[in-house]
Protein backbone atom coordinates (compact mmCIF):
# COMPACT_ATOMS: atom_id res chain seq x y z
CA UNK A 1 0.00 0.00 0.00
CA UNK A 2 2.57 2.66 0.65
CA UNK A 3 4.25 3.17 -2.26
CA UNK A 4 1.30 4.58 -4.05
CA UNK A 5 0.49 6.96 -0.78
CA UNK A 6 0.01 10.88 -2.36
CA UNK A 7 -0.96 12.91 0.93
CA UNK A 8 0.14 11.69 4.30
CA UNK A 9 -0.76 13.93 6.99
CA UNK A 10 1.40 13.77 10.17
CA UNK A 11 0.55 14.77 13.67
CA UNK A 12 -1.42 18.07 12.50
CA UNK A 13 -2.19 20.90 14.98
CA UNK A 14 -4.22 24.05 14.01
CA UNK A 15 -5.23 26.60 16.85
CA UNK A 16 -7.58 29.54 16.42
CA UNK A 17 -7.13 32.06 18.81
CA UNK A 18 -5.50 29.25 20.99
CA UNK A 19 -8.07 27.03 20.75
CA UNK A 20 -7.10 23.76 19.13
CA UNK A 21 -9.02 23.01 15.52
CA UNK A 22 -7.10 19.96 14.84
CA UNK A 23 -5.57 18.39 17.52
CA UNK A 24 -2.92 15.82 16.13
CA UNK A 25 -4.26 14.46 13.11
CA UNK A 26 -2.82 11.89 11.30
CA UNK A 27 -4.07 10.39 7.75
CA UNK A 28 -2.53 8.53 4.72
CA UNK A 29 -4.05 8.86 1.38
CA UNK A 30 -3.36 6.85 -1.16
CA UNK A 31 -3.37 7.78 -5.06
CA UNK A 32 -7.09 7.58 -7.04
CA UNK A 33 -8.75 6.96 -3.48
CA UNK A 34 -11.99 8.56 -3.13
CA UNK A 35 -11.40 9.79 0.66
CA UNK A 36 -14.31 11.31 2.58
CA UNK A 37 -14.27 13.42 6.09
CA UNK A 38 -17.69 13.44 7.73
CA UNK A 39 -18.22 14.62 11.06
CA UNK A 40 -20.61 17.76 12.27
CA UNK A 41 -20.35 21.34 11.79
CA UNK A 42 -17.28 22.67 13.36
CA UNK A 43 -15.21 19.59 13.74
CA UNK A 44 -11.87 20.48 11.66
CA UNK A 45 -12.78 19.11 8.15
CA UNK A 46 -12.77 22.56 5.63
CA UNK A 47 -9.30 23.11 7.70
CA UNK A 48 -7.96 19.79 6.69
CA UNK A 49 -8.79 20.38 2.96
CA UNK A 50 -6.91 24.14 3.77
CA UNK A 51 -4.29 22.33 5.45
CA UNK A 52 -3.85 20.07 2.50
CA UNK A 53 -4.25 23.06 -0.42
CA UNK A 54 -1.70 25.32 1.88
CA UNK A 55 -3.65 28.00 3.08
CA UNK A 56 -3.69 26.93 6.80
CA UNK A 57 -0.39 26.67 8.12
CA UNK A 58 -0.19 24.04 10.98
CA UNK A 59 1.17 25.03 14.30
CA UNK A 60 2.93 21.91 13.97
CA UNK A 61 3.07 18.47 12.10
CA UNK A 62 4.21 17.90 8.36
CA UNK A 63 1.97 17.69 5.21
CA UNK A 64 3.79 14.99 2.50
CA UNK A 65 2.86 14.90 -1.06
CA UNK A 66 4.50 12.14 -2.92
CA UNK A 67 6.54 11.07 0.19
CA UNK A 68 8.40 15.22 0.48
CA UNK A 69 7.64 17.07 3.05
CA UNK A 70 5.35 20.38 1.41
CA UNK A 71 5.28 22.73 4.09
CA UNK A 72 7.10 25.24 2.23
CA UNK A 73 5.39 24.94 -0.91
CA UNK A 74 2.99 27.63 -1.63
CA UNK A 75 -0.68 26.47 -2.63
CA UNK A 76 -0.68 27.84 -6.12
CA UNK A 77 2.29 25.44 -6.85
CA UNK A 78 0.61 22.44 -4.76
CA UNK A 79 -0.88 19.47 -7.48
CA UNK A 80 -4.27 19.89 -5.90
CA UNK A 81 -7.71 21.87 -7.08
CA UNK A 82 -10.39 22.70 -4.73
CA UNK A 83 -14.34 23.14 -5.44
CA UNK A 84 -16.38 25.19 -2.89
CA UNK A 85 -19.94 24.37 -2.14
CA UNK A 86 -20.08 28.47 -3.09
CA UNK A 87 -19.18 27.77 -6.82
CA UNK A 88 -17.67 30.92 -7.07
CA UNK A 89 -17.79 31.17 -10.98
CA UNK A 90 -16.36 34.32 -12.93
CA UNK A 91 -20.02 35.38 -13.69
CA UNK A 92 -18.99 37.98 -16.37
CA UNK A 93 -17.75 35.16 -18.40
CA UNK A 94 -18.97 32.33 -20.37
CA UNK A 95 -18.79 28.85 -19.40
CA UNK A 96 -16.48 27.67 -21.96
CA UNK A 97 -14.47 31.10 -20.07
CA UNK A 98 -14.91 29.86 -16.96
CA UNK A 99 -13.26 26.62 -17.65
CA UNK A 100 -10.62 27.81 -19.73
CA UNK A 101 -9.46 30.33 -16.79
CA UNK A 102 -6.53 27.93 -15.44
CA UNK A 103 -5.30 27.22 -18.70
CA UNK A 104 -5.13 31.24 -19.88
CA UNK A 105 -3.13 31.65 -16.68
CA UNK A 106 -0.58 28.97 -17.25
CA UNK A 107 0.10 30.40 -21.16
CA UNK A 108 -1.53 27.67 -22.81
CA UNK A 109 -2.29 28.83 -26.65
CA UNK A 110 -5.91 28.67 -27.82
CA UNK A 111 -5.36 25.98 -29.41
CA UNK A 112 -3.99 23.91 -27.00
CA UNK A 113 -7.12 25.38 -24.81
CA UNK A 114 -10.09 24.86 -26.99
CA UNK A 115 -10.04 20.88 -27.22
CA UNK A 116 -9.00 20.48 -23.05
CA UNK A 117 -12.19 22.46 -22.82
CA UNK A 118 -14.62 21.01 -24.99
CA UNK A 119 -13.33 17.27 -23.82
CA UNK A 120 -14.16 18.43 -19.99
CA UNK A 121 -17.51 20.07 -20.51
CA UNK A 122 -17.96 16.77 -22.52
CA UNK A 123 -16.87 14.24 -19.15
CA UNK A 124 -19.61 16.61 -16.82
CA UNK A 125 -21.97 16.59 -19.23
CA UNK A 126 -22.12 20.34 -20.16
CA UNK A 127 -21.82 19.80 -24.64
CA UNK A 128 -23.04 22.18 -25.91
CA UNK A 129 -23.34 25.03 -23.35
CA UNK A 130 -19.91 26.69 -23.98
CA UNK A 131 -21.12 30.15 -24.43
CA UNK A 132 -24.65 29.78 -22.21
CA UNK A 133 -24.11 32.66 -19.63
CA UNK A 134 -23.75 31.79 -16.04
CA UNK A 135 -26.59 33.04 -15.50
CA UNK A 136 -28.42 31.00 -17.62
CA UNK A 137 -27.41 28.00 -15.48
CA UNK A 138 -29.26 25.76 -12.82
CA UNK A 139 -27.29 25.16 -9.79
CA UNK A 140 -26.37 21.70 -10.69
CA UNK A 141 -25.29 22.59 -14.04
CA UNK A 142 -23.24 25.66 -12.22
CA UNK A 143 -21.57 22.92 -9.92
CA UNK A 144 -20.79 20.72 -13.01
CA UNK A 145 -19.01 24.17 -14.78
CA UNK A 146 -17.04 24.24 -11.34
CA UNK A 147 -15.94 20.62 -11.38
CA UNK A 148 -14.71 21.20 -15.04
CA UNK A 149 -12.83 24.38 -13.80
CA UNK A 150 -10.91 22.49 -11.76
CA UNK A 151 -10.65 19.06 -13.65
CA UNK A 152 -9.16 21.20 -16.96
CA UNK A 153 -6.12 21.80 -14.78
CA UNK A 154 -5.02 17.46 -14.32
CA UNK A 155 -5.33 17.86 -10.87
CA UNK A 156 -3.44 14.61 -8.75
CA UNK A 157 -5.92 15.46 -6.27
CA UNK A 158 -9.25 17.01 -6.28
CA UNK A 159 -10.43 18.60 -2.63
CA UNK A 160 -14.31 18.86 -2.38
CA UNK A 161 -15.87 21.18 0.65
CA UNK A 162 -19.59 19.93 0.41
CA UNK A 163 -19.63 20.27 -2.97
CA UNK A 164 -23.58 19.90 -3.45
CA UNK A 165 -24.14 20.79 -0.09
CA UNK A 166 -26.70 23.99 -2.21
CA UNK A 167 -28.46 21.44 -4.51
CA UNK A 168 -32.08 19.50 -3.20
CA UNK A 169 -31.62 16.05 -2.25
CA UNK A 170 -32.63 14.50 -5.91
CA UNK A 171 -29.84 16.27 -7.72
CA UNK A 172 -27.62 15.56 -4.99
CA UNK A 173 -28.31 12.24 -5.25
CA UNK A 174 -27.53 12.12 -9.34
CA UNK A 175 -24.44 14.55 -8.54
CA UNK A 176 -23.14 11.65 -6.36
CA UNK A 177 -23.15 9.17 -8.59
CA UNK A 178 -21.67 11.63 -11.27
CA UNK A 179 -18.90 12.39 -9.16
CA UNK A 180 -17.97 8.76 -8.41
CA UNK A 181 -18.38 8.07 -11.86
CA UNK A 182 -15.97 11.28 -12.93
CA UNK A 183 -13.39 10.30 -10.16
CA UNK A 184 -13.25 6.59 -11.21
CA UNK A 185 -12.61 8.15 -15.42
CA UNK A 186 -10.21 10.73 -15.09
CA UNK A 187 -8.66 8.27 -12.47
CA UNK A 188 -7.72 10.96 -10.13
CA UNK A 189 -7.68 11.24 -5.90
CA UNK A 190 -10.78 12.78 -4.50
CA UNK A 191 -10.63 14.35 -0.83
CA UNK A 192 -14.31 15.23 -0.45
CA UNK A 193 -16.00 16.78 2.87
CA UNK A 194 -19.30 16.33 3.98
CA UNK A 195 -21.50 16.23 6.95
CA UNK A 196 -23.83 13.72 5.72
CA UNK A 197 -23.65 10.17 6.68
CA UNK A 198 -25.30 8.87 3.71
CA UNK A 199 -23.25 10.44 0.93
CA UNK A 200 -20.24 9.23 2.61
CA UNK A 201 -21.07 6.04 3.02
CA UNK A 202 -22.52 6.12 -0.85
CA UNK A 203 -19.57 7.53 -2.58
CA UNK A 204 -16.51 7.11 -0.77
CA UNK A 205 -13.58 3.82 -0.57
CA UNK A 206 -12.69 5.31 2.57
CA UNK A 207 -14.17 7.16 5.58
CA UNK A 208 -12.66 9.41 7.90
CA UNK A 209 -15.19 9.78 10.65
CA UNK A 210 -14.16 13.15 12.77
CA UNK A 211 -15.49 14.87 15.48
CA UNK A 212 -13.65 17.78 17.70
CA UNK A 213 -10.65 17.68 15.60
CA UNK A 214 -9.75 14.37 16.04
CA UNK A 215 -10.03 10.99 13.93
CA UNK A 216 -12.30 8.82 15.52
CA UNK A 217 -12.38 6.15 12.67
CA UNK A 218 -10.79 5.93 9.51
CA UNK A 219 -11.49 2.60 7.24
CA UNK A 220 -13.91 1.15 4.32
CA UNK A 221 -18.10 2.18 4.59
CA UNK A 222 -18.87 -0.91 5.62
CA UNK A 223 -16.28 -1.02 8.20
CA UNK A 224 -17.66 2.17 9.45
CA UNK A 225 -21.23 1.46 9.72
CA UNK A 226 -20.90 -2.54 10.66
CA UNK A 227 -17.88 -2.00 13.11
CA UNK A 228 -18.29 1.17 14.87
CA UNK A 229 -15.01 1.88 17.17
CA UNK A 230 -17.44 4.33 19.61
CA UNK A 231 -20.83 5.39 20.57
CA UNK A 232 -19.84 8.73 18.57
CA UNK A 233 -19.11 6.89 15.26
CA UNK A 234 -22.34 4.43 16.20
CA UNK A 235 -24.72 7.29 16.64
CA UNK A 236 -23.46 9.39 13.45
CA UNK A 237 -23.29 6.79 10.99
CA UNK A 238 -27.06 6.38 11.82
CA UNK A 239 -29.90 5.29 14.18
CA UNK A 240 -28.03 2.86 16.51
CA UNK A 241 -29.23 0.60 19.57
CA UNK A 242 -26.20 1.21 21.76
CA UNK A 243 -26.93 -0.48 25.10
CA UNK A 244 -24.43 -1.83 28.41
CA UNK A 245 -23.40 -5.35 28.58
CA UNK A 246 -20.92 -7.67 30.12
CA UNK A 247 -18.41 -9.89 27.60
CA UNK A 248 -18.36 -12.91 29.81
CA UNK A 249 -15.78 -14.85 27.83
CA UNK A 250 -14.95 -14.62 24.05
CA UNK A 251 -17.54 -14.97 21.50
CA UNK A 252 -20.06 -14.18 24.78
CA UNK A 253 -21.52 -11.12 25.78
CA UNK A 254 -24.70 -10.71 28.26
CA UNK A 255 -26.35 -7.71 27.48
CA UNK A 256 -30.61 -7.19 28.04
CA UNK A 257 -30.58 -9.82 30.72
CA UNK A 258 -29.94 -12.84 28.10
CA UNK A 259 -26.38 -14.30 27.00
CA UNK A 260 -25.98 -13.67 23.52
CA UNK A 261 -23.43 -15.87 21.11
CA UNK A 262 -21.21 -13.18 19.31
CA UNK A 263 -18.00 -13.04 17.00
CA UNK A 264 -15.85 -10.58 19.03
CA UNK A 265 -13.36 -11.92 21.01
CA UNK A 266 -10.06 -10.36 23.17
CA UNK A 267 -11.56 -8.70 25.77
CA UNK A 268 -11.35 -9.40 29.64
CA UNK A 269 -13.49 -12.27 31.02
CA UNK A 270 -16.66 -10.23 32.96
CA UNK A 271 -15.40 -6.81 30.66
CA UNK A 272 -17.81 -4.15 30.54
CA UNK A 273 -19.15 -3.17 27.16
CA UNK A 274 -21.38 -1.55 24.76
CA UNK A 275 -23.42 -3.37 22.63
CA UNK A 276 -24.39 -2.20 18.94
CA UNK A 277 -27.23 -3.15 17.28
CA UNK A 278 -28.48 -1.80 14.05
CA UNK A 279 -32.39 -1.23 14.12
CA UNK A 280 -32.84 -3.37 11.13
CA UNK A 281 -30.83 -5.90 12.55
CA UNK A 282 -33.39 -7.11 15.33
CA UNK A 283 -35.98 -10.06 14.09
CA UNK A 284 -38.75 -9.79 15.48
CA UNK A 285 -40.77 -13.10 16.72
CA UNK A 286 -43.20 -14.52 19.20
CA UNK A 287 -42.17 -13.03 22.69
CA UNK A 288 -42.40 -17.46 23.83
CA UNK A 289 -39.33 -17.69 21.50
CA UNK A 290 -37.54 -14.35 21.23
CA UNK A 291 -33.83 -13.84 23.27
CA UNK A 292 -35.61 -10.59 24.27
CA UNK A 293 -38.89 -9.11 25.17
CA UNK A 294 -40.22 -6.01 23.92
CA UNK A 295 -43.07 -3.34 24.96
CA UNK A 296 -44.21 -1.52 21.67
CA UNK A 297 -44.45 2.22 22.44
CA UNK A 298 -44.64 3.55 18.99
CA UNK A 299 -44.59 2.58 15.27
CA UNK A 300 -44.26 5.01 12.67
CA UNK A 301 -44.59 4.38 8.66
CA UNK A 302 -41.09 5.46 7.16
CA UNK A 303 -42.25 4.28 3.25
CA UNK A 304 -40.57 1.21 3.15
CA UNK A 305 -40.23 -0.06 6.64
CA UNK A 306 -42.13 0.93 10.10
CA UNK A 307 -39.68 2.07 12.42
CA UNK A 308 -40.45 0.72 15.68
CA UNK A 309 -39.58 2.64 19.22
CA UNK A 310 -39.75 -0.85 21.55
CA UNK A 311 -38.66 -0.84 25.56
CA UNK A 312 -36.32 -3.29 26.59
CA UNK A 313 -35.33 -3.49 30.21
CA UNK A 314 -35.27 0.44 30.44
CA UNK A 315 -34.04 0.48 26.82
CA UNK A 316 -35.57 2.33 24.46
CA UNK A 317 -34.58 0.29 21.27
CA UNK A 318 -35.25 1.44 18.09
CA UNK A 319 -36.42 -1.60 15.40
CA UNK A 320 -36.60 -1.62 11.67
CA UNK A 321 -39.02 -4.04 10.35
CA UNK A 322 -41.33 -4.18 7.14
CA UNK A 323 -43.89 -5.65 9.10
CA UNK A 324 -46.15 -3.49 11.91
CA UNK A 325 -46.54 -4.14 15.20
CA UNK A 326 -49.11 -2.54 17.67
CA UNK A 327 -48.32 0.15 20.20
CA UNK A 328 -48.71 -1.73 23.76
CA UNK A 329 -48.14 -5.19 21.56
CA UNK A 330 -45.05 -7.50 23.86
CA UNK A 331 -43.30 -8.88 20.93
CA UNK A 332 -39.76 -11.46 20.79
CA UNK A 333 -36.44 -10.00 19.63
CA UNK A 334 -33.83 -11.84 18.10
CA UNK A 335 -30.11 -11.05 17.20
CA UNK A 336 -28.05 -13.18 15.31
CA UNK A 337 -23.96 -13.31 16.45
CA UNK A 338 -22.83 -10.95 13.36
CA UNK A 339 -25.48 -8.38 14.36
CA UNK A 340 -24.09 -7.82 17.71
CA UNK A 341 -21.15 -5.27 17.60
CA UNK A 342 -18.66 -5.09 20.55
CA UNK A 343 -17.17 -1.57 21.90
CA UNK A 344 -14.95 -1.45 24.71
CA UNK A 345 -16.32 1.37 27.96
CA UNK A 346 -13.12 2.96 26.98
CA UNK A 347 -13.25 4.00 24.27
CA UNK A 348 -16.62 5.76 24.41
N1 LIG B 1 -10.10 31.37 10.17
C1 LIG B 1 -10.58 30.96 11.34
N2 LIG B 1 -10.39 31.68 12.46
C2 LIG B 1 -10.86 31.26 13.66
N3 LIG B 1 -11.54 30.11 13.84
C3 LIG B 1 -11.77 29.35 12.76
C4 LIG B 1 -11.31 29.72 11.44
N4 LIG B 1 -11.69 28.76 10.56
C5 LIG B 1 -12.35 27.83 11.29
N5 LIG B 1 -12.39 28.18 12.59
C6 LIG B 1 -13.00 27.37 13.67
O1 LIG B 1 -12.41 26.11 13.61
C7 LIG B 1 -13.34 25.08 13.86
C8 LIG B 1 -13.36 24.08 12.71
O2 LIG B 1 -13.86 24.73 11.55
P1 LIG B 1 -14.02 24.00 10.16
O3 LIG B 1 -12.75 23.32 9.80
O4 LIG B 1 -14.53 25.00 9.21
O5 LIG B 1 -15.11 22.89 10.49
P2 LIG B 1 -16.05 22.05 9.51
O6 LIG B 1 -15.59 22.27 8.09
O7 LIG B 1 -15.89 20.64 9.96
O8 LIG B 1 -17.43 22.55 9.75
C9 LIG B 1 -14.66 25.77 14.10
O9 LIG B 1 -14.83 25.87 15.49
C10 LIG B 1 -14.47 27.12 13.47
O10 LIG B 1 -15.26 28.08 14.11
MG1 LIG C 1 -16.64 23.11 6.50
Amino acid sequence: MNENLIVSLKDIVVDFDGQKVLDGLSLDIHDKEFVTFLGPSGCGKTTTLRVIAGFVTPKSGNVFFDGKDIANMPPYKRPVNTVFQKYALFPHLNVFENVAFGLRLKKMTEDEIRPKVLEMLETVGLKGFERRSIYQLSGGQQQRVAIARSLVNQPRVLLLDEPLGALDLKLRKEMQLELKRLQREMNITFVYVTHDQEEALTMSDTVVVMSGGKIQQIGSPQDIYNEPKNAFVARFIGDSNIVDGVMLRDFFVNFGGHDFTCVDRGFKPNEPVQVVIRPEDVQIVPPSVGMLTGLVREVIFKGVHFEMHVDVEGYEWIIHSTQASQPGELIGMNIGPDEIHIMKRSEV
